[in-house]
């Protein structure tokens, strides 16, 4: 029978034995998964474990600083980089998703091989891979067409040349969630919605700007904000906004404004494979449309995405 207790037990007993005193470099990403994996080689070989932390500007709204605070509070070994204008320089002018997808790996890749050339001795390169990764990664490079390029899973460990750990490699989501709880992992951690690799680049259409980036997560801090609020946010698999690159025609006053609409996503699913638009309360849509055209400048419409995936997917890029 499966229980976190043994599962965390047997782990860190595994993780010893395979790393002994050497170095393991990670990168974490402020999502469940890598948090949980890097507090188990945390617990194994203790300040051994020396974490990257990126901000590639990409991020929701001070989501950077108070991830890093959380990392540190863990007793983690962890280096912040802030990578922002890099990453904007190379999406300056880019629209395509998937140009903006291998963009956005590349970099991250330099980054990180940067960061671990700068230490001593790193032996073993830790990753939050869980086993759905393993399955769609097979997929994604197989005969079927790539939808679309996620770009956390491979990549690093074949440029790099080191051994892997990877402790959550066979574990669902809901039992990673198990184990982060075992280990006293914040709930703050466990119960956070997905959130992709390439962040609000891939909720931004069209090409991306600093101060598009700005619009777009003050709309989004105020939308999940009043999702926590109102006892939704963990009703819902994953919410987020997506700043459209149309103007439209309103009135702010008795002045005549033209300026850019946010569409809201928020979706209830199990895998995030399938996905159904969430029913959200229209009071509670009302509020939020409020709040974000009244106090996020630039922004005069708010719409709600009504699709279902499929045919339409979670992310509009
Ligand atoms: P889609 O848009 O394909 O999204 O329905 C399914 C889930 O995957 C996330 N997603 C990504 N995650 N890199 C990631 O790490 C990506 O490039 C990427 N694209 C989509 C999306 O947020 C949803 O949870």
């Amino acid at each position: 029978d499966w229980t976190p207790a043994a599962f965390v037990e047997e782990t860190i007993a595994r993780i010893k034995a395979q790393v002994g005193n050497k170095k393991v470099i990670m990168a974490l990403s402020g999502g469940v998964d890598s948090t949980v994996a890097a507090e188990l080689v945390h617990k194994a070989i203790g300040s051994n474990l020396y974490c990257i932390f990126v901000d590639n500007g990409l991020l929701r709204k001070d989501e950077f600083e108070l991830v890093l605070d959380s990392y540190k509070h863990m007793g983690l070994n962890v280096k912040g980089v802030n990578a922002k204008d890099l990453f904007y320089n190379a999406l300056d002018g880019v629209s395509d998703p998937e140009r903006k997808r291998k963009i956005i790996g590349g970099l991250f890749i330099d980054v990180f091989t940067s960061e671990a050339a700068q230490l001593q001795d790193i032996a073993f390169l830790g990753q939050g891979t869980i086993y759905p990764d393993v399955i769609e990664s097979v997929s994604v490079n197989g005969p079927s067409a790539t939808i679309k390029s996620h770009h956390n899973v491979g990549g690093l460990p074949e440029k790099m040349n080191m051994q892997l750990v990877e402790p959550l490699r066979f574990l669902f989501k809901d039992e990673v969630r198990r184990v982060g709880r075992e280990i006293g992992i914040s709930e703050v951690f466990l119960g956070r919605h997905p959130f992709p690799g390439p962040g609000l680049a891939i909720r931004i259409l069209g090409a991306i700007t600093a101060d598009k980036v700005k619009m777009l997560q003050e709309a989004d801090a105020i939308y999940i904000e009043a999702l926590k609020d109102d006892n939704l946010y963990d009703k819902v698999w994953q919410a987020g906004t997506i700043l459209l690159p149309v103007q439209s025609v309103g009135v702010m006053g008795d002045e005549r404004t033209y300026e850019f609409t946010v569409a809201l996503r928020a979706v209830t699913s199990t895998d995030g494979m399938t996905a159904d638009w969430a029913h959200l309360p229209y009071e509670f849509l009302a509020k939020v449309s409020n709040e974000i055209i009244n106090r996020v400048r630039g922004i005069n419409r708010v719409v709600y995405d009504i699709s279902s995936k499929p045919p339409a997917t979670i992310e509009w890029e």
